[in-house]
């Protein structure tokens, strides 16, 4: 497995950052994929319009862990605009890569951060439609196996 995968992709696989649940969190997104059955669930808490903390928890496979890793890293501090705009493909550059069929894998991680901020509106009273835009389908495929 590992000459498919680069060093780091390997190191957030087998050391995930930020694992577990926030039981008081603010918003929770959870993103499944009905194709191979991965569950993806990220848990934010919001301070002064910053991610305070985040954690997910993943039934998925490791490069749905290494990309939702790293992309809790990448998004802790940030303001909720800056959350937003995390893409899967500057997740996986900062992984340095992922083979092509594992991809789609890091859209889990995108989507269920996306998730999160959109429930997060919600409980505020907020229409998270505008702000948030359009989330993967969590009953449709999102990825090839
Ligand atoms: Fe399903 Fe990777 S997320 S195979």
């Amino acid at each position: 497995m590992a000459q498919f995968y680069s060093d780091k992709v390997m190191e957030h696989f087998t050391n995930p950052r930020n694992v577990g649940e926030i039981p008081d969190a603010d918003g929770i997104g959870e993103i499944g994929n009905a194709k191979c059955g991965d569950i993806m669930k990220m848990y934010i808490k919001v301070k002064d319009g910053r991610i305070d903390d985040v954690k997910f928890k993943t039934y998925g496979c490791g490069s749905a862990i290494a990309t939702s890793s790293m992309a809790t890293e990448m998004i802790m501090g940030k303001t909720i605009e800056e959350a937003l705009q995390l893409s899967n493909k500057a997740v996986v550059e900062a992984l340095d890569g992922l083979p092509v069929n594992k991809i789609h894998c890091s859209v889990l991680a995108e989507q269920s951060i996306k998730a999160a901020i959109a429930d997060y509106y919600t409980r505020q009273g907020i229409d998270p439609a505008p702000i948030v835009g359009k989330l993967a389908d969590p009953h449709q495929p999102i990825c090839e196996l």
